[in-house]
């Protein structure tokens, strides 16, 4: 794109049109209209010299808001012939050939790729830095801070050991099983200044580079995992998820696990007892059925239930249900739009904050996870494998159920986009409902608009 582009776009038509293009393209956005200041910042920073090199103090900060990395593999590739003396808090997968470095003991890893992976908790002290150790568990800023950043220390030889001998690592990425960030460059930036315990002295580190990482949501999953089903008091009718929302069922319906196609997986049938039975006991060398085969084959379904309509007030009750048979979900957490969050009231046995990220533009963006030691572990598929809340809504005589505000706009879960059903097939979806959620639509269409026009030009 040329900053000739922005030029031509005049029309608020162009625009979503543009705008849903940019969104098809798979890979292509990595802005979050949801969360547009989130993202991963990797920052090292030199604490001292050594007689070859330097040791730093690595930081992995999550600023997302709803997005957590589950298991963080950190990599990067040496600019010269950099080796990794010593590590704590984190370790690097691959020793590498160190046998140009006999020493007593051996480097910690002489690759010029190292990929790095957190501890497990419960380290020797030695071994442990602050905020370490949680096998790489980095959560979402606004639901944890405490645990939203991630850190190690790295002694680094065969290099140099002034500010203008050291090269900076290069080709840093980011991964996590099911997640995807792709990460700018390191670049040398002021040095990190630390305040004293008391605030009166600050110390400061010799050398900081830092780099910020991307959700890419292509990168992540390749397919959806997660879809939306629906209901209302008014109507009878169930709208299930869309058919294939994540993967096509098996064609087989004889009992016992069947593969799943596209991947080296098994489902079985919901309502086989026996091959639940046998699921969840795990057979030495065989690869337990991991989902429920279902039409929408997705691991996870929330089901939105318009519930009642009171004179000042309505409600929604949202079930989630994991149908993962090999999964436990720690700290879920399901992000929803909907434009009535403007007048949202409470919602029961989940915790929810809102998210605001056009500030006072729009608010219609809630974030819900569970209740510590209630239900913040959405357990493996079967009788325990789900959560649900109430949720209530002030109204204004205004509101009617006709204007079509009883679902959401979108919904994810552990920051996945879920696939809601067809609007069509909405249970009596009451006409001239599209306008406000057009509107929200068109304004995030022309916010990210505007953003990727602005991107270009710089
Ligand atoms: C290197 O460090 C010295 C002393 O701290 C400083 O004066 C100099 O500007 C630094 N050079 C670079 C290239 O950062
Ligand atoms: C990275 O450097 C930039 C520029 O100095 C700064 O604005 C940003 O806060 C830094 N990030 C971290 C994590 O320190
Ligand atoms: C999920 O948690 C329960 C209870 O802690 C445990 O018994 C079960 O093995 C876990 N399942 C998986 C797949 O980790
Ligand atoms: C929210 O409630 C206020 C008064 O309670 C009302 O004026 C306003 O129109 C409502 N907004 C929406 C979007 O329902
Ligand atoms: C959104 O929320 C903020 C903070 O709660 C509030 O100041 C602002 O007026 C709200 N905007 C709208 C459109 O309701
Ligand atoms: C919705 O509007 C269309 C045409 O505008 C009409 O044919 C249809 O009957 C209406 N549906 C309801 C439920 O009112």
């Amino acid at each position: 794109m040329t900053p000739n582009f922005c030029h031509h776009v005049r029309s608020a038509w162009f625009l979503v049109v543009v705008c849903l293009v940019v969104v098809s393209l798979p890979g292509a956005v990595t802005f979050d209209p949801l969360d547009p200041e989130g993202q991963i910042m990797i920052r090292w920073d030199i604490m001292r010299w050594t007689g070859d090199g330097y040791a730093a103090t690595v930081n992995i900060i999550n600023t997302q808001q709803y997005r957590g990395i589950r298991s963080y593999r950190l990599g990067w590739k040496w600019a010269k012939k950099e080796l990794i003396w010593v590590m704590t808090g984190a370790q690097a997968t691959e020793q590498g050939d160190c046998s140009r470095h006999p020493t007593d003991p051996p480097p910690h890893s002489c690759s010029l790729t190292p990929t790095i992976i957190d501890l497990l908790p419960g380290q020797p002290y030695n071994m442990q830095t602050a905020n370490c150790c949680r096998d790489g568990v980095i959560a979402p800023a606004s639901l944890d801070p405490k645990n939203s950043v991630s850190r190690f220390q790295i002694t680094v030889g065969n290099t140099g050991n002034t500010n203008t001998t050291i090269n900076i690592p290069q080709k840093l990425s980011l991964g996590s099983p099911g997640a995807g960030y792709s990460c700018s460059p390191l670049k040398k930036v002021l040095p990190t200044k630390f305040p004293s315990p008391d605030g009166k002295r600050n110390t400061q580190a010799f050398v900081t580079w830092n780099a910020t990482c991307q959700y890419v949501p292509n990168l992540a999953h390749p397919a959806p995992v997660c879809c939306v089903s629906l209901s209302a008091f008014y109507s009878p009718k169930i709208v299930p998820c869309a058919d294939c929302a994540c993967n096509c069922p098996p064609k087989s319906t004889t009992p016992g696990p069947h593969a799943i196609a596209g991947t080296d997986q098994t489902c079985i049938a919901p309502n086989d007892p026996q091959a639940l039975q046998n699921a969840l006991v795990v057979k030495k060398g065989t690869k337990p059925p991991s989902l429920f085969c279902t039409k929408d084959m997705c691991p996870i379904k929330i089901h939105w239930h318009l519930k009642e309509n009171y004179k000042h007030y309505w409600r929604a009750k949202i079930t989630i249900t994991n149908r993962n048979l090999q999964m436990n979900y720690t700290n879920w957490n399901l992000v929803i739009q909907h434009p009535n969050f403007v007048n949202f009231t409470r919602a029961f046995s989940f915790t929810e904050k809102p998210l605001t990220p056009y500030g006072d533009i729009a608010n219609d963006t809630a974030m819900f996870w569970g209740v510590k030691y209630y239900n913040d572990m959405l357990m493996q598929a079967g009788p325990q494998g789900n959560v649900q809340s109430e949720v209530l809504f002030a109204k204004d005589s205004t509101f009617t159920l006709s204007n079509g505000w009883g679902f959401p706009s979108h919904v994810y879960f552990n920051g996945d986009d879920c696939v809601l059903p067809d609007p069509s097939d909405y249970p009596h979806l009451p006409n001239g409902s599209s306008k406000l959620r057009g509107g929200l639509a068109l304004l995030a269409c022309t916010l990210m608009s505007i953003t990727v026009c602005l991107t270009s030009l710089f």
